[in-house]
């Protein structure tokens, strides 16, 4: 795909970050895109900006959809049908998604399950939804991302995060799966998996305030436990009040965005760069390129302290 001029995209979570940084660089290449999230107010802000840089012939449209709902998305693909007056759509970014930690022993369990569907199923269904579109196509794509936390199942010794791990790693697996499965039976169909490093977004606020809103009160004990994993490890929990534990895990999140090695623009100019250059497999920063090549050495090692206190010292990892 050379061009993106005079095509049509969907994008899932285009309301911030990632989805949103898409929306502009395709708008202003001349691409017509439609998003969809949890968010309106987040997704009029995109539309805004993207009426600012909409190159002449390409259109914003936007639909609110949650994207862990079959029914949603295929809500949002007959919209686009709709809205966009097409028989077909050539790009589909899953690229909505929420993160958090959570043990499988003592976590929250109604969390855990939340992150797993919004990740997984967002993007099951969100595939599902517009493959009719897509076999119109002349040449459709679907972009999946995924994370490190698809290549590795870990953010560190001590941290439990496996609902995310678990969705990410279905996320690749599926979309790797996928290139075999279109090459047979829709040839004019490529996947592609998008393995994200460090990006500045507001990924840990945003995900802390929908998991608030969505799922069921997660008690204080288990709160306390899963931000205290993120504190140094000689930290005593118990010294700290509820107010002090909350105030950290904020500071966690505008650090998070703020000390980010890619931007979310950068971001979305590797991924454009990978569809152009038909790369099925898109790892976006160089930390994302680091741990793929180290996770490959010795595999039995990797989820020791040793390999973390690596990735500390020869990547900078975790600051
Ligand atoms: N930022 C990073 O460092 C990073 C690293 C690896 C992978 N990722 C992945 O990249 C993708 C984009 O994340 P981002 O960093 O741009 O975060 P972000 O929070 O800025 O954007 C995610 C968007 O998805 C939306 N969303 C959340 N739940 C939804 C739902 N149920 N239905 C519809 N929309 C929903 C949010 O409202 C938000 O607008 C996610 O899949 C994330 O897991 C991010």
């Amino acid at each position: 795909m050379q061009t993106f001029r005079g095509k049509i995209a969907a994008i899932t979570g285009g309301g911030t970050g990632m989805g949103r940084e898409l929306a502009l660089q395709l708008v202003n290449e001349g691409c017509s895109v439609a998003i969809c999230d949890v968010s309106e107010t987040d997704m009029s802000e995109t539309a805004r900006l993207c009426g600012e840089r909409s190159a002449s012939g390409a259109t914003i449209a936007t639909f609110v959809a949650d994207v862990s709902k079959e029914a949603d998305l295929l809500g949002f693909a007959a919209y686009v049908r709709e809205k966009l007056a097409t028989d077909h759509v050539d790009l589909v970014f899953n690229n909505a998604g929420i993160t958090g930690g959570g043990s499988i022993v003592d976590g929250n369990r109604a969390q855990w399950e939340r992150i797993f569907n919004v990740c997984w199923f967002g993007v099951y269904y969100g595939t599902l939804a517009f493959l009719p579109l897509l076999l119109k196509s002349e040449d459709g794509r679907v972009i999946n991302t995924s994370s490190l936390c698809g290549l590795w199942g870990s953010v560190g010794p001590g941290k439990a995060y496996s609902a995310y791990c678990a969705a990410k790693f279905a996320v690749r697996g599926f979309t790797e799966a996928l290139i075999n499965d279109f090459a047979a039976n829709a040839p004019n169909i490529k996947s592609h998996v998008v393995v994200p490093g460090y990006i500045g977004t507001g990924i840990v606020t945003n995900s802390a305030d929908l998991l608030g809103r969505d799922a069921p009160p997660t008690d204080m004990a288990v709160l306390r436990k899963a931000i205290g994993a993120h504190m140094a490890p000689e930290a005593d929990i118990a010294a700290y009040t509820d107010e002090q534990l909350k105030a950290f895990a904020a500071e966690r999140g505008r650090k998070f965005q703020e000390n980010a090695r890619t931007s979310a623009s950068k971001a979305a100019d590797i991924i454009l760069a990978g569809i152009r250059e038909d790369r099925w497999r898109i790892l976006v920063g160089d930390d994302a390129e680091f741990l793929d090549r180290n996770l490959r050495v010795e595999p039995e090692r990797i989820y020791t302290q040793e390999f973390y206190d690596m990735l500390v010292a020869e990547a900078n990892w975790g600051s």
